[in-house]
């Protein structure tokens, strides 16, 4: 057996896997009207053979106007689809948790309710373009919310997660990575508010902690958090950040987590900085608890990395996509498949199943 260590089992909140390899959260963008549906269980239950899947990020709220076909969990209505979800991972044998998600000024106009402004911390657009119905445009303008609208979307996350509760997911993930509203708020560079969620980090960790508090009420000590503090994804900059993320951390360390899933910025996304060079190891040092370590892995750098203690889980975003049953080719030591980029984002009119569910696991 290759990996071997990748296969020891691990508690995770309150859960035990059978493994190390978790599958990280991937849009896929195929949830048409934003209502989970049958395919995706489909897919989900394909890679259930992972020790924890971490589903695409999920909208809390229908101001979250990133993407097209972005799934949601904003009403009511969406408890059914993500049942279908849930129940096909259970029954093949897998865990899975909900990633809820605010996109903040990662918005356009023409994707917002009735056409309002992105909502954000303050008054500075975001970086880079969005597809939108009539073609790709940059981001708008978002209007800084109000110190009350900023506890509305801090409820949103709480009834996100009841309602992620009552589908039957086993956890959730905090999306507070890659340049979206959680990191929009930690980062002095897009937070210069004045008011309770401004100025320290202790104030501009304020919507994160509460965020957490929240949507612990309905999953406990089922609770993750992602971060991603040396990406500048999206426009995202700090005047220390190390300096902040290990304060961040440090208030992670009281929050009573699942977990940490510390993400290492993709190539070219890279804020230049000594101490986060190896942003697992930052973590290591300034987080106390579970450790899912993300970001460029492979196999064998995975299990030497759990197997040396810097990390207690692993996870694979791209590895996942066209290799369904990956723990299985992880352990036998296996080529992997690679995916068909073209196609990892569903495209309106075009059969959705096509670069998604149609990847063969081995012997199938
Ligand atoms: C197609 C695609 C979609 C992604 N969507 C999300 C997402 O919804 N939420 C998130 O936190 N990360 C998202 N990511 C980032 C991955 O979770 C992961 O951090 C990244 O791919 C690095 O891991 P890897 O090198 O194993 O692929 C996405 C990545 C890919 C390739």
């Amino acid at each position: 057996m290759a990996n071997e260590t990748l296969f020891s089992p691990v508690n995770l909140g309150t859960h035990e896997l059978p493994n190390r390899i978790v599958m990280a959260p991937m849009t896929r963008l195929r949830a048409p009207g934003s209502m989970p549906n049958a395919l995706m269980a489909q897919y989900y239950a394909q890679r259930a053979s992972a020790g924890l899947i971490v589903t695409e990020c999920v909208m809390v709220s229908d101001t979250s106007a990133a993407y097209m076909n972005a799934p949601g969990i904003y009403a009511d209505e969406f408890i059914e689809g993500w049942r279908l979800v849930t129940d096909a991972v259970h029954e093949a044998g897998g865990k899975i948790f909900i990633q809820l998600w605010h996109s903040g000024r990662v918005a356009h106009v023409s994707l917002m309710p009735g056409g309002q402004a992105p909502l954000a911390p303050s008054e500075i657009s975001g970086v880079g373009e969005l597809h939108t119905p009539t073609g790709k445009h940059p981001m708008s303008m978002p209007r800084a919310i109000t110190a009350d609208e900023i506890r509305g979307l801090t409820k949103a996350f709480g009834k996100a997660a009841d309602r992620a509760r009552k589908a039957g997911f086993d956890g959730v993930e905090i999306h507070g990575a890659f340049g979206y509203l959680i990191d929009q708020f930690l980062r002095d560079g897009s937070n210069k508010r004045v008011d309770l969620y401004g100025g320290s980090l202790e104030n501009r960790a304020r919507f994160l902690l509460g965020v957490i508090t929240a949507v612990q009420q309905s999953f406990g000590q089922d609770v993750g958090v992602k971060l991603s503090p040396a990406s500048r994804a999206h426009g995202m900059s700090d005047s220390r950040t190390e300096g902040t993320f290990a304060e961040v951390l440090g208030l992670l360390n009281e929050a009573d987590l699942a977990y940490v899933h510390m993400m290492e910025p993709l190539q070219g996304d890279e804020i230049p900085s000594l101490l986060l060079s190896d942003t697992v190891a930052f973590a290591r040092r300034h987080y106390s608890g579970t450790l899912i370590a993300n970001g460029g892995f492979s196999p064998t750098s995975a299990d030497t990395l759990v197997t040396e203690g810097g990390a207690d889980l692993v996870s694979f975003g791209q590895a996942f996509l066209a290799n369904p049953d990956l723990p299985a080719r992880i352990r036998s030591g296996e080529q992997l498949a690679f995916p068909d980029f073209s196609k990892v984002y569903g495209i309106p009119g075009q059969p959705m199943e096509d670069g998604y569910t149609n990847y063969p696991s081995l012997g199938a």
